[in-house]
């Protein structure tokens, strides 16, 4: 049987910001073609930053990130082109004037013609729940709905690995729910940081524990979401249906 490749590996990735501050400290891990995988971690314990480094916003400085075997830590270009990350602050990710035309901005720069490009855009939108945002100018919307259109500006691109930031941070229940069924419903490689451990338990079947920049656990979701104990040492507490006394 032929080896099972990785899509993404991450070999001993370090990174301290400018003001000398560590991050991210000896991360390793892969991610298959097939897996989805949660990332969870108390506030400051680094996700964001891996993140950035996975999307290609930052240069893997110490250490290597392979992309299909090709060394992306050193080219970032490789992860720009290939993974699509929803920031935590959408704020960070839309600039156009309105939410259409911000999901549509990349669809045109990857040279899709401007009538399908804001059809496809008003589409995603429309999935998504949010086609009542389409002329709303971003900087005068609320969080909620600021998250739901930076994560519209992503999946219209469908990019090869989806990188997402928080992605129910600020949402009313009927959206979260919403946006956890269609990113279940998506044949895509994904990584998810989130503190919403209810959603990593429906929709990803590895989960990974970074604390202080570390990687202190890495297995099945399931197994690791119910482990009190660990999830204390950790900076965290059982999801709300295990707390809840719901398996
Ligand atoms: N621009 C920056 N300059 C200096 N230090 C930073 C900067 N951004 C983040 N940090 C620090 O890097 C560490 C990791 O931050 P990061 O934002 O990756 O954490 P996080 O796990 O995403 O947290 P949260 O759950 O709050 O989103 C923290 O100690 C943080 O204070
Ligand atoms: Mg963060």
């Amino acid at each position: 049987m032929a080896e099972r490749r990785p899509l993404l590996s991450v070999k001993n990735l370090s990174y301290n910001y400018q003001d000398g501050s560590s991050a991210l400290n000896e991360v390793s891990f892969e991610l298959f073609e097939d897996e989805k995988i949660a990332l969870v971690g108390a506030n400051g314990s680094g996700k964001s930053t891996l993140l950035l480094h996975l999307s290609g916003c930052f240069a893997a400085g110490k250490g290597e990130i392979f992309f299909k075997d090709n060394d992306a830590g050193g080219n970032t270009s490789i992860l720009m082109a290939a993974a699509g990350l929803v920031f935590q602050e959408p704020d960070d990710q839309m600039f156009m004037p309105s939410v259409l035309d911000d999901v549509t901005f990349g669809l045109v720069a990857g040279g899709v013609n401007a009538k399908t490009a804001r059809e496809t855009a008003y589409s995603c939108l429309e999935m998504l729940g949010a086609s009542h945002l389409a002329e709303r100018p971003p900087h005068r919307m609320s969080g909620g709905e600021k998250r739901i259109s930076a994560l519209a500006g992503i999946l219209v691109m469908h990019p090869e690995i989806i990188l997402l930031d928080e992605p129910t941070s600020g949402l009313d229940p009927a959206a979260r729910r919403r946006v956890i069924e269609i990113l279940k419903d998506m044949d895509k490689p994904m990584i998810l940081a989130t503190h919403d451990l209810d959603m990593a338990l429906d929709l990803c079947g590895r989960t990974l524990i970074l604390h202080k920049g570390t990687i202190t656990a890495s297995g099945e979701t399931r197994q690791i979401l119910c482990d009190e104990k660990l999830l204390r040492a950790n900076g965290l507490a059982l999801p709300m249906r295990y707390a809840d006394g719901v398996k």
